[in-house]
């Protein structure tokens, strides 16, 4: 194997050349550890690196380059040169280049940053969670757009090349979704497409979403009594209006211990249990493995929860198999009410039987409302489907900027309860103390979560779960005398 010595090159994301006026300008990966410098301009994102080279410096990076060629062909380990390197500077454009991704690293530490998009030739585009698209700085030619492609298949274990050009996978470093469509006939040799859609930060806790106002404590309450009973919840709306991120954190309300089992498109969902099967589809190949192929696996290990990351077609089948297997069954669904969500679940080409949409009792609808002219907020409201109506529990009152409780009480109010009592051998007066337990305990949570930290950072998502069910155990054990 010949090795180009211009590929061993150890590249510098140069400050450009003129002063920018920056919209915003900020660094990353955190304002603690600096190792890029981001300029928002309009339409653009410019980024490079902090540190800045002296010729002496360049001096020295060039002799460490030598040594990367003994890296290369495996003649020295790469974490021995990393030992070695005094010069913190170094150390980190080594190990972009050499561990990472190379300059697309910064995009990838830039926690604004949920969408890069990579063409030959052309700036790479990003999409800013607060500035949408971007054109950025950072421009690849064909060899080096070829070499990134390889580098992310190798990473993942994954074949790509001119006779398997598709690709779809989730890369190991910071377990994003790359889609790679590469140069070959199918491209007509002229261009590769590179996607990636990024994992999100450290998924927000119930009680961040009861401080912004989504979800009232009731209503956490009774999903979390939903769960704990290993209730079906579907939760239903329009794109990109909260579902996914509910379902993640109604996740955190799961008891401690049991058995999940999650399938997911991209890996979306953390979540504090131990015994955790993690799954995500493989979209081609020889061997695609489908949301459905991953259910029907779950079902069969015996699972406590099994979370599906979002529904769309046949496989809702299956999804609703698992339910009349007793499964608990998280999960988010596009449409716009519990009622079209069950039209289309009846209707071709799902076809569930009418008898498991009985089954589904729980619908969680997420709303954007506009509270303000240009200020937008998340306001999430239950419904329950209880002999064949739609009942609302809990919904929002647009005057009052408030979740309202529509029915008194209820655990008494409700026919589809009669199962809980059924499966789990509890009576409804228990139900109905561990509910107001449920209040109390989020409602304690909840104050003292704000007096210790007013950003509700912690507790973390995963201490969540423990500090819930520790207080739950206590209050039912002293109410119960
Ligand atoms: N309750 C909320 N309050 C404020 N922003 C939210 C809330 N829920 C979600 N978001 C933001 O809205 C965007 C879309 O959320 P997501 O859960 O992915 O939507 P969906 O799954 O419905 O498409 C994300 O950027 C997320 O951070
Ligand atoms: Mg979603």
């Amino acid at each position: 194997m010949s090795i180009d010595l211009e590929s061993i090159k150890l590249k510098l994301l140069k400050p450009p050349v003129t002063e920018l006026s920056c919209i915003e300008k900020y660094n990353i990966p955190s304002p603690q550890r600096q190792l890029y410098v981001v300029c928002i301009t309009e339409g653009n994102y410019i980024v490079y690196d902090v540190v800045t080279l002296d010729p002496v410096a360049l001096k020295n990076l060039s002799k460490i380059e030598e040594r990367l060629y003994d890296v290369l062909v495996g003649e020295e380990s790469l974490t021995d040169l990393l030992d070695e390197v005094k010069d913190e500077r170094f150390k980190h454009i080594i190990e972009r280049q050499y561990a990472g991704y190379d300059v697309l690293e910064p995009f990838f530490l830039d926690p604004n940053i949920i969408n890069i998009h990579v063409m030959i030739n052309r700036p790479i585009q990003v999409h800013h969670r607060v500035y949408g698209r971007l054109n950025t700085n950072i421009i690849l030619n064909s060899d080096e757009a070829v070499e990134l492609a390889l580098r992310f298949a190798a990473a993942a274990g994954k074949p790509l090349s001119e006779a398997t050009p598709l690709a779809s996978f989730i890369e190991p470093r910071y377990e994003s979704r790359v889609s790679i469509v590469f140069l070959s006939d199918v491209t007509m040799r002229r261009n590769i497409t590179i996607d990636i859609r990024k994992l999100t930060e450290t998924p927000w806790t119930i009680l961040k979403l009861i401080h912004m106002g989504s979800l009232s404590i009731e209503e956490t309450a009774f999903l979390w009594l939903m769960v704990k009973y290993k209730v079906p919840i579907l939760i239903v709306g329009g794109l990109m209006t909260g579902k996914t991120t509910l379902a993640t954190s109604l996740l955190a309300l799961i008891p401690p211990g049991s058995r999940v089992f999650t399938v997911e498109d991209t890996p979306e969902i953390r979540i504090p249990a131990t015994y955790w099967t993690r799954t995500t589809t493989r979209e081609y190949g020889e061997y695609p493995i489908s949301v459905f192929d991953l259910l029907k696996t779950g079902v069969r290990l015996s699972q406590d929860y099994i979370i599906v990351g979002e529904i769309r077609g046949e496989e809702a089948r299956e999804w609703a198999h698992s339910i009349l297997l007793g499964h608990c069954a998280i999960t988010t669904f596009h449409a716009e009410s519990p009622e079209a969500a069950i039209l289309r679940l009846l209707s071709p080409p799902i076809s569930l039987d009418p008898q498991v949409i009985k089954m589904i009792n729980v619908f969680v609808k997420t709303n954007i409302v506009e509270k303000e002219p240009n200020k937008r907020v998340f306001r999430h409201e239950v419904y329950v489907h209880d002999e064949n109506i739609i009942k609302p529990l809990f919904t929002y009152n647009p005057t009052k900027d408030i979740i309202e409780s529509n029915v008194e009480n209820p655990i008494e109010s409700f026919k589809f309860i009669d199962r809980i009592v059924l499966t789990h051998r509890v009576s409804r007066e228990i139900l109905e103390r561990e509910y107001k337990a449920m209040i109390n305990v989020l409602e304690e949570t909840y104050r003292e979560a704000l007096t210790r930290d007013p950003t509700l950072e912690t507790p973390t998502y995963r201490e969540l779960a423990e500090i819930l069910y520790k207080k739950l155990y206590e209050k039912m054990q002293r109410s119960s005398f």
